[in-house]
């Protein structure tokens, strides 16, 4: 190549980078389901909540942004069907892509930001607290969650191709209600008025980073609670299937998880945010107040909070909320497609990242107007015990409380509860009256994080503020506004600078009101765990590490020690699964009720009955423990698995001094489904006492669909 031709090359380069950058993009989806069966559900934090069974499966898209030039300049996304990050899965996560990576994918540059769904399988997280009713830490969960994600990122790495990306917004409504209005009010009314266009108490704004042909990352704030905590099969909740309803319109023929668009539905400040978007009832059959809303402040029916519950917008349709998750998770559907039919902006610029941890338990900094102000050592208050209007009534223990529980997991850990908090810790909570005072609580192991990630990944003019917690509305415009107020007066990006929330992150540090909010307490409120500066110290230390996302940072920010390793010294009581046994006469996969025979059509629901075993023998990653399959031209041809929404998988133990389970395989016929032959298929994975496991397959009777 001549000087003439390459100064030629390098200034055509040089006017594209200018009219819309490149990138190295990659995308890529991987399954993360841990035991369907016997396990505590997360979220809900509810010991009955146990699952029995699969409506779809939890998966993690990863999302690598990277400059096409400079390799090390590069972030990692990853939003996962799960109920928050977690310190403990990030910590071994790290540690996998150190190994395969080096310094590629490092603590800096990757984000574990989760749907905060409310339906998926619990034991994962590496604290105390959230360990309790899933009596205590479940390997399998945490196995199947950081294989998941590693594996969603290697798919994302080995995909990298240039590309551009663009950003865009729309209003959407009917996604999300304020539950909490009460302590939204209290915030200022000049501030509040700054929002009336943009849906007063919830944010309607969804944004769009827009990956072209190979997929998007939408942010907008909705809790994962459209399915209730009465449902017992595991599922993802309306971001999942969000996020499966879009994959599946791009490519109707591909099975769930094996799509190559990528549709990621992330959270945002989602803290006070419902689906429950008819807003809240009681349900007190034979009282006066029965059908009658909730009264308003408590979120109390007749005194008591175990009543009031939340409605979707298919209330009625069914018992557990299935058709609320469908219309929840289509409203954002919606949403990305109005906002890729616009003509978006082009993002532009370099690709960094910044992340410290940050021990908040006694974090002395000072405010805006100069003064000091300190945070304080974890507490929850007494309205944490009362739970949301989306899951009422949560934990069934008091501080102190010394008498004998249903919880076996919990008659170990009381007696480890410290004393009642000091004076100090009670004048730095302050209003909030504390009912765990978990910051002291530290043995058999920490209660809840002290130390907790702070972190910002830039895209251009795009910036992505991973928090450690569930951020209330206001909250969450606080911070943003702060972070880009910050970017733009360093001159780091200019008004294009486009910012977002994105979380619970990396860490869970439970919720983040502001000091308004926290003064009413409220279950968001009462959550807030480091005191009424909370927010403010957030504010301060994430628009402090602004400059590092400069073109050319000067140095390393200065951080705290990364939080200790808890994970090895977890307790868990989850048993192992003794054996399995097909009753006398009988194999496994045999079919015990077939389906009926008649024909089928659009609408019915067709099931088979097998002679089952425990699916905790075999989690089937990234495979399935059902099939449809259709006679086409002679051969059978898999045309549904279980991450179907029209498919169930359902376990019953139906004797556990035998060792015997069935097998439920339904499937409801969608409208459309072509006319023809099908059969069911169960795939299933049986443990002898003694020996190995061994994988067995049941097939039904061939039916039609007409
Ligand atoms: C929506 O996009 C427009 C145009 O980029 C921008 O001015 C506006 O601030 C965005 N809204 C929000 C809430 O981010
Ligand atoms: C996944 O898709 C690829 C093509 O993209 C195909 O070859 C493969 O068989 C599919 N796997 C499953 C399990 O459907
Ligand atoms: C809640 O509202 C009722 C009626 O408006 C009022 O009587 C009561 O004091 C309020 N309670 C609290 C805790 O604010
Ligand atoms: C499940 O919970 C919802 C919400 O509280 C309730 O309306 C419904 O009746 C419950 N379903 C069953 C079967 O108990
Ligand atoms: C918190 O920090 C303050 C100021 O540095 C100090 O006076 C106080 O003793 C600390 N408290 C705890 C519990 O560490
Ligand atoms: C600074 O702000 C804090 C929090 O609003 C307040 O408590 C304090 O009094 C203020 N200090 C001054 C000097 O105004
Ligand atoms: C609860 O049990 C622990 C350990 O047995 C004991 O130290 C503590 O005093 C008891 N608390 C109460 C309130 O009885
Ligand atoms: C399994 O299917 C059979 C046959 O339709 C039905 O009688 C039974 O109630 C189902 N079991 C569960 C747990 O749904
Ligand atoms: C189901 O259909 C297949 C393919 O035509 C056939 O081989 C099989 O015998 C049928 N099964 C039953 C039970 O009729």
């Amino acid at each position: 190549m001549t000087c003439l031709s390459s100064f030629l090359a390098f200034s055509v380069l040089l006017l594209s980078v200018v009219a819309q950058s490149q990138y190295l993009l990659g995308l890529g989806i991987a399954d993360i389901t841990g035991p369907v069966v016997e396990t505590n559900m997360m979220g809900y934090a509810s010991l009955a909540q146990t699952d029995s069974g699969l409506h779809l499966r939890q998966r993690a898209r990863a999302f690598i942004v990277g400059e096409t030039a400079a390799t090390a300049n590069r972030i990692v996304f990853i939003n996962a069907d799960i109920a928050m990050g977690d310190t403990g899965i990030r910590r071994a996560i790290l540690a996998q892509l150190a190994a395969k990576y080096g310094t590629l994918y490092t603590a800096q540059n990757v984000a574990i930001s989760s749907t905060h769904q409310h339906s998926g399988v619990g034991g994962y997280l590496e604290n105390l607290l959230p360990q309790v009713t899933s009596l205590g830490f479940v390997p399998q969960t945490y196995n199947a969650i950081v294989q998941g994600v590693v594996l969603a990122i290697d798919r994302a790495h080995a995909s990298l191709a240039p590309g551009t990306l663009s950003v865009g917004n729309t209003s959407v409504t009917g996604g999300n209600l304020n539950r909490s209005p009460t302590a939204y009010l209290t915030n200022p009314a000049a501030e509040r008025a700054l929002y009336v266009n943009e849906g007063g108490d919830q944010d309607k704004i969804m944004s769009v980073l827009n990956f072209g042909p190979r997929g998007f990352l939408s942010f907008f704030p909705v809790h994962g609670t459209s399915l209730y905590e009465n449902n017992t099969l595991v599922s993802s909740d309306n971001k999942g299937m969000a996020a499966y309803l879009y994959e599946s319109s791009i490519e109707p023929t591909a099975m769930p998880g094996n799509q190559t668009f990528v549709a990621g539905f992330a959270q945002s400040n989602v803290g006070d945010t419902s689906p429950n978007t008819l807003g809240a009832f009681c349900e007190s059959p034979g009282q006066p107040f029965d059908g009658m809303p909730c009264q308003a402040n408590t979120s109390t029916c007749g005194g008591t909070t175990e009543d009031c519950h939340g409605r979707g917008p298919g209330f009625r349709l069914d018992s557990f909320g299935f058709h609320s998750n469908q219309m929840i998770a289509q409203v954002q559907v919606d949403g990305v497609k109005t906002i890729l039919g616009k003509s978006l902006s082009s993002v532009t610029g370099t690709v960094r990242s910044v992340h410290v941890y940050l021990d908040m338990a006694n974090h002395t900094f000072t405010l805006p107007n100069g003064t000091t102000a300190q945070t304080c050592p974890a507490a929850l208050g007494f309205s944490f015990a009362g739970g949301t209007t989306d899951g009422p009534g949560s934990f069934d223990f008091t501080q102190g409380d010394n008498s004998s529980s249903q919880n076996p997991f919990w008659n170990i850990v009381k007696s480890f509860i410290t004393p009642p908090p000091s004076a100090a810790q009670v004048a730095c909570q302050a209003p909030k009256p504390i009912l765990l005072n978990t910051g002291y609580a530290s043995q058999p192991y920490p209660w809840s994080p002290s130390t907790v990630d702070i972190q910002m990944l830039k895209v251009g003019n795009f910036v992505m503020v991973v928090v450690p917690g569930e951020l209330t509305t206001m909250a969450g415009r606080r911070l943003r506004n702060a972070v880009r107020a910050q970017l733009i007066s360093s001159g780091i990006i200019d008004n294009s600078a486009y910012v977002v929330v994105a979380g619970p992150a990396n860490t869970y540090a439970h919720y983040i009101t502001t000091r308004e909010e926290y003064a009413v307490q409220r279950y968001e409120g009462a959550s807030t765990i480091f005191g009424p500066f909370t927010l403010e110290a957030y504010i301060q230390k994430y628009t402090s590490l602004v400059p590092f996302l400069a073109n050319t940072p000067s140095g390393t920010p200065a951080s705290d020690a990364a939080p200790p390793e808890l994970t090895s010294s977890a307790i868990s009581l989850q048993t192992g699964v003794v054996f399995d046994a097909a009753p006398i006469g009988k194999s496994f996969g045999q079919v015990l009720i077939d389906v009926a025979n008649t024909a089928f059509h659009a609408g019915n629901t067709v099931v088979t009955q097998f002679v089952g075993a425990n699916p905790r023998n075999n989690l089937r990653l990234e495979g399935t423990f059902l099939s449809v399959d259709q006679l086409v031209g002679g051969a059978w041809k898999t045309v549904k698995t279980d991450s179907h929404p029209s498919t169930i998988y359902q376990w019953t133990r139906t004797s556990t001094i035998l060792g015997t389970s069935a097998v439920n395989i339904s499937w409801t016929i969608e409208s459309g489904t072509p006319a023809g032959t099908y059969r069911l298929r169960y795939f299933g994975d049986s443990k002898p006492l003694i020996g190995s496991i061994s994988a067995f397959t049941g097939t039904s009777s061939n039916f039609t669909v007409s």
